[in-house]
């Protein structure tokens, strides 16, 4: 179902900043299901609160001034743990590993046609879930897929390598190294992997770090690069912050960053803008569920 709305969204041109616009076609789309014809209008309410929420929360700029807690590359203990878990729980049920592995898709179908292993890079790995997810659905694919997973924080590195050695099989433990280093100068060479990935990352930096990185990330990948990060959008950012309430047992930095990120991520008019700054070649930016976008060159 989502992937019906999605897709008539991309073909209702790209106007899914707007949140009324949004909420009109997602009220046609009812109506047209229900067979309804006339006035009657069966999102009224909800057109009414979200464009109160838009009102009230502008999200016409981004917060780049607004400083996550995962931002401070000290966090650690129990608060960083807890965050680091609910990532992977948002990464499995809100589309952050449905994103990645169909932006890749294309790139594992074509290694296991040639044969051949894959290489790829996740810069700001947090926990390293999508590289576990990301390995061992290559592997039934048969396709050997090598992941180098980096991140900032020493501790977030240190929960990566006792997560991993816990959760995967040794043969495919093997296939992921946990490294602690700095995205934005990458201690690789060029063309070190076919592919380099950031999740839930570059909303972390402003324009000039934003495409500091993607430069970084095409750089060492021979064949292209996957990002996938929030849409600013009132309705995710209302709806993380009524999920972080409502989910029991979630983690105090993830009820304050989450709400936040969505704050801080980039539009599809800005993504383009930022691929262009760093000269990315063949850029498609494609929205996914839910509330992300996916800027891909692969
Ligand atoms: C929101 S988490 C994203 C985790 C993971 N990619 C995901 O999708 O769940 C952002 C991560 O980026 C890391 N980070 C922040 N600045 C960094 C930098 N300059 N280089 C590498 N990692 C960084 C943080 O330590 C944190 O673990």
């Amino acid at each position: 179902m989502h992937n019906l709305l999605q897709y008539h969204l991309i073909f209702t041109k790209e106007r899914t900043d707007d949140p009324r616009a949004l909420v009109r076609w997602a009220s046609d789309l009812l109506r047209r299901a229900a067979g309804l014809k006339g006035h009657v209008d069966l999102l009224f309410f909800p057109s009414a609160l979200v464009t109160w929420a838009d009102h009230i929360i502008s999200l016409d700029e981004r917060a780049p001034r607004h400083q996550e807690q995962m931002d401070d590359l000290g966090a650690g203990g129990a608060a960083l743990d807890g965050a680091l878990a609910d990532l992977r729980w948002a990464n499995r049920w809100l589309g952050g590993w449905a994103s990645v592995r169909q932006a890749l898709r294309p790139l594992v179908k074509a290694s296991r046609a040639a044969r051949a292993a894959l290489r790829l890079v996740d810069l700001g790995t947090g926990g390293a879930d999508l590289p576990a997810r990301l390995v061992r659905w290559a592997d039934g694919q048969g396709v050997p897929l090598k992941v180098v997973a980096l991140d900032a924080n020493p501790h977030a590195v240190a929960f990566a390598r006792a997560w991993l050695d816990r959760r995967l099989p040794p043969y495919l433990r093997a296939r992921i190294e946990v490294r602690e280093g700095d995205a934005l100068d990458l201690a690789f060479e060029e063309g070190a992997f076919d592919v380099a990935l950031a999740a839930l990352f570059l909303h972390h930096f402003d324009a000039a770090g934003a495409a500091r990185l993607l430069g970084e990330m095409d750089r060492v990948a021979t064949r292209g690069l996957v990002v996938s990060d929030l849409h600013r959008h009132p309705a995710a950012y209302l709806g993380v912050k009524a999920l972080a309430k409502a989910r029991p047992g979630t983690s105090a930095m993830f009820a304050h960053d989450a709400p936040l990120s969505v704050r801080r991520g980039y539009r599809r008019a800005e993504l383009r803008a930022l691929a262009t700054r760093a000269d990315l070649n063949g850029a498609a930016v494609r929205w996914r569920w839910a509330f992300r976008w996916v800027l891909s060159t692969v």
